[in-house]
């Protein structure tokens, strides 16, 4: 079969290379791809912030499935025009993925459904907030309401704070484009793990947990960026966790969203708060995430990502069981000079052969181009690095090994991924 890709990161590398790998695909076309994707399919350039251009790749190609992998698609309403057109598609609906693109509607519908999420209130206007504010006690947490790139949440350390940020989203001076609403919420205290399940529409399938690292420094300090690495291992969530997570949060979305005419069918990303309290929702994302996803598809058995994004799309997701490893994996995100801000790109990238060859350890590209034969950076983060391993430390340690290989001017890495787990498997010994 052929399948069409939608995307062009680190998360969509490694969604190509997993289906590349079953032994159904005879073809992988990626749009638009990047530099390490071009390896393993042909890459056609489209606007991904366009619909008419989705649609006409789409319908020029004529895929047996296609994937859509971030979120702006989805949001644009892809999903939709393709399914009516008759075409297969893994991906939600645009109303499915308002559980995404707007967090008011994805607190309303907690609300509704009765899921463990934080106190949170509704604001539209800058008036509102002194009095909305008084319910709550620093620190604050402000999101805007519409999708934001990783940007749209400040943690705010008091009520002034929090009142300056939610006018500056109201505005538009903090994001651009100016929100019409903010949510406030109550902080949560805990380990925050990225927990993913395929639906379609009806089951829920869940994949192993992951934990992203979203701070650009060591010790989870300074800017937010979209992810500088992230582990999974079978240590993140026990499997008596993993059935109360199913039962109580992921098949009430399901059946809530079912309930109100959206059903959703693809991947939904649980992020979640393991708090004294008991696990809370944080957010959901209506896809998967980057860069866990490039640290959950190696543990998975080949083959297997295929059979679950069709029976997500053919409603027969109760019939199909995922085989993983047990081994845990690591991704480090290898990052330009100046990311989260405005990155310096087109530096050539040496030593990714030697990189591949270390032992258990693949290579995705992020933001990376080909040109004139070599791969040159093209984005703030660059490379997600994978190892998979025996250990978590053998999996840092051999993920930092190729690391060391690989050079391009103003490469930035965090040398401390993982340390959660590390730390907590030291305590323990
Ligand atoms: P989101 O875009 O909703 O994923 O939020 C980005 C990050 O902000 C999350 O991954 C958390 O680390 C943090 N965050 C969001 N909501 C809260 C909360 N209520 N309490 C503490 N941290 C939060
Ligand atoms: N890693 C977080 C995300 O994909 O949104």
């Amino acid at each position: 079969m052929k399948v069409l890709v939608i995307g062009g990161g680190g998360r969509e590398h490694a969604l190509v290379w997993a289906i590349a790998r079953s032994p159904r695909v005879q073809e992988v076309v990626c749009a638009p791809g990047n530099g390490g994707i071009a390896a393993l399919a042909r890459c056609v350039p489209v606007n991904q912030q366009d619909l008419d251009d989705l649609i006409r790749v789409v319908v020029s190609e004529q895929p047996d499935l296609t994937v859509v992998g971030p979120e702006v698609p989805l949001s644009l309403g892809l999903v939709d025009e393709l399914t009516r057109r008759g075409m297969r598609v893994f991906g939600p609906t645009r109303r499915a993925a308002m559980l995404e693109t707007s967090k008011v509607f994805a607190k309303e519908f907690m609300q509704r459904h009765h899921l463990p999420t934080a106190h949170y209130a509704v604001c539209g206007s800058a008036e509102e907030l002194p009095a909305a504010l008084a319910h709550f006690h620093a620190p604050i947490v402000v999101k805007a309401d519409g999708l934001a790139a990783g940007k749209g949440v400040v943690i705010c350390q008091s009520k002034q704070e929090a009142e300056a940020v939610a006018k500056q989203m109201l505005t538009g001076q903090l994001l651009g484009e100016a929100q019409h609403q903010v949510v406030l919420e109550e902080f949560l205290a805990g380990d925050e793990i990225s927990w993913l399940v395929f639906s379609d529409g009806a089951h829920v399938l869940p994949l192993v947990a992951a934990q992203d690292h979203k701070r650009i420094g060591e010790g989870d300090t300074g800017l937010n960026t979209g992810g500088m690495g992230a582990y999974s291992t079978d240590t993140l969530l026990a499997p008596e966790m993993r059935d109360w997570l199913v039962h109580h949060i992921a098949q009430p979305v399901i059946d809530g969203m079912a309930a109100e005419g959206a059903p959703f069918r693809g991947v939904l990303y649980c992020g979640l708060m393991m708090t004294a309290r008991g696990p809370m929702l944080l957010e959901f994302n209506t896809r998967f995430g980057d860069p866990e996803t490039e640290a959950i598809l190696p543990r998975l058995h080949d083959g297997a990502l295929l059979q679950a994004m069709e029976a997500a799309v053919d409603g027969t997701l109760d019939q199909v069981q995922l085989q993983w490893r047990g081994e845990p994996a690591v991704t480090v995100i290898a990052a330009s000079q100046g990311y989260p801000g405005a990155a310096q790109t087109g530096h050539e990238i040496t030593g990714l052969e030697e990189a591949a060859q270390t032992e258990g350890v693949t290579v995705f590209h992020a933001g990376t181009a080909l040109h004139d034969g070599k791969i040159v950076t093209a984005g703030g983060r660059v490379l997600a690095v994978t190892a998979i391993a025996e250990t978590l430390q053998s999996a840092c340690d051999q993920a930092y090994a190729a690391l060391d290989k690989i050079h391009f001017d103003g490469i930035y890495f965090r040398r401390d991924i993982a340390h959660r787990a590390l730390k907590k498997s030291k305590e323990k010994a």
